[in-house]
């Protein structure tokens, strides 16, 4: 027990050191943007956010390809399929032209930014690349039967180690790719998706608002949707939806969507206020964003909440699962309520320390500072929501309280070791 307790504060502060390196330096639209050659490439990459991925990650190696080659791709399928054709070009590794020449034994594969997306089953998602003979480099789909169809060219740029962009001369196509199903199919039922992915409260909220026919209506422009899990409906905090106004519930719901496409890539990197469906006037019901590590923490000035899985992302569409249910602070606030607010749980939850917590990491400090001042980034109180997921998203605070967190994790592990 011990053991465990203390390996999980353990991981709870590397949680928290994780949260020191995210932010990367290089941005490859601009990059690109001094070639002609590579517009319509860039131009892609753009329209897909594929862009806020490649900012958002270090050692990376983007395969290009200039107007001619990527004539092959470009406005012949849908934006969801060029994504999919687009994201096996980013290779999750740095290849300077040096190492492509250095391959061990000639011939290697490279895990590509299509194996994250979870469409990509077996080695769908890895690039083949082979050192051949005279000097030649070859890229193809890992997948067997697979043809190495696209070579090197040249090197274009190298910020060393952090992202290396090489031209080669044609797309690297895996099978199933350009024939994936258009995303219309499986987007006519929204409600059902969210179903399948255990959301099945917030589906049915969505149909008997009316709100679900606001979602559809944004499909063809771009939509990103947050769906609270039914768990989290259930959880210690969550507000009674039966005592809200009609109104109310519109907003609310409204509140878990956006009339944009944001997929994570793009939540990882965004650094202002997101606009929701729900905001109609400057600064009202909008959500700002924080990371840790890999993580993607929403706030809404009530409570954070950690944005959980990908259900689907098939561009301009996606929708998330999120671990809370978003609490707007315009209907929710402390001090800024427009209506009687229910209170966060003042039995239960005395004080602004997580108030479910099942272990001791939780109970105790580091209790962000409640400090609800509009600056300080993320500055949600920890209200009635999990443990871990509150104190991560505090940690943006500043040195000081991270610092703080860290030796009371560290003074609390030792205890904890040493009490049991
Ligand atoms: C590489 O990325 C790191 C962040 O991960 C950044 O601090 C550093 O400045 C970058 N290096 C260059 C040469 O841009
Ligand atoms: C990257 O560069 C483009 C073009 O210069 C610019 O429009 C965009 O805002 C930049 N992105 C970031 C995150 O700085
Ligand atoms: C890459 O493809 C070539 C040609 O099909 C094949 O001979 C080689 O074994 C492959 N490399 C790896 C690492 O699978
Ligand atoms: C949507 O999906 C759900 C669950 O998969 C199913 O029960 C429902 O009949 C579907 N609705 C339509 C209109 O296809
Ligand atoms: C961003 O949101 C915060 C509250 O979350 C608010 O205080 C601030 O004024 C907003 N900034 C802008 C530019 O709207």
């Amino acid at each position: 027990m011990a053991a465990s307790q203390t390996f999980s504060l353990l991981a709870f502060t590397f949680s928290l050191l994780a949260f020191a390196s995210t932010v990367s330096s290089h941005n490859i639209t601009q990059i690109l943007a001094d070639s002609p050659d590579y517009s319509s490439f860039n131009s892609y990459l753009s329209q897909t956010k594929l862009a806020d991925e490649i900012n958002s990650r270090t050692t990376i190696t983007v395969l290009v390809l200039n107007n001619g080659a990527m004539s092959a791709l470009a406005g012949k399928h849908p934006l969801s399929v060029i994504k999919s054709a687009l994201s096996l070009l980013v290779l999750l590794d740095y290849y300077d032209p040096q190492k492509l020449h250095k391959i061990s034994k000639g011939t290697t594969l490279s895990t590509t930014l299509y194996q994250t997306t979870g469409n990509a089953p077996g080695n769908l998602g890895f690039v083949n690349i082979t050192d051949l003979k005279g000097g030649k480099v070859g890229f193809g789909s890992a997948a067997s039967g697979s043809k190495l169809d696209s070579s090197y060219t040249k090197s274009v740029k190298q910020i060393p180690y952090n992202i290396s962009i090489l031209e080669i001369d044609a797309p690297i196509i895996a099978p199933g790719v350009l024939t994936a199903p258009a995303p219309s199919a499986s987007l006519s039922n929204i409600t059902g998706l969210l179903e399948k992915a255990g959301c099945k409260t917030f589906a049915n909220l969505l149909v008997s608002s009316g709100v679900l026919k606001t979602y559809e209506s944004a499909v063809e422009k771009g939509l990103t949707v947050f769906a609270p899990s039914d768990e989290a409906f259930k959880a210690e905090g969550v507000p009674d939806l039966t005592k809200l106004t009609q109104a109310e519930v519109v907003s609310l719901l409204e509140y878990h969507a956006l009339a944009e496409y944001k997929p994570k890539g793009s939540l990882k990197t965004n650094k202002n206020n997101i606009s929701t469906l729900a905001t109609n006037g400057a600064g009202k019901f909008d959500l700002t964003t924080s990371t840790s590590g890999d993580e993607v923490i929403l706030h809404t000035g009530v409570a954070p909440s950690r944005l959980a899985d990908t259900v689907l992302d098939a561009t301009p569409v996606v929708i998330f699962t999120v671990d809370n249910v978003l609490l707007p602070a315009e209907l929710f606030g402390k001090s800024k309520s427009p209506s009687p607010a229910p209170a966060p749980e003042p039995v239960t939850a005395p004080t602004p320390s997580p108030a479910d917590a099942p272990s001791p990491t939780a109970a105790s400090p580091p209790a962000p500072p409640t400090d609800e001042s509009p600056e300080s980034a993320p500055s949600d109180s920890p209200t009635g929501s999990a443990n871990s997921k509150s104190a991560n998203a505090a940690v943006g605070v500043s040195t000081p309280s991270l610092f703080t967190a860290l030796v009371t994790i560290a003074a609390i592990a030792v205890s904890v070791s040493l009490c049991s």
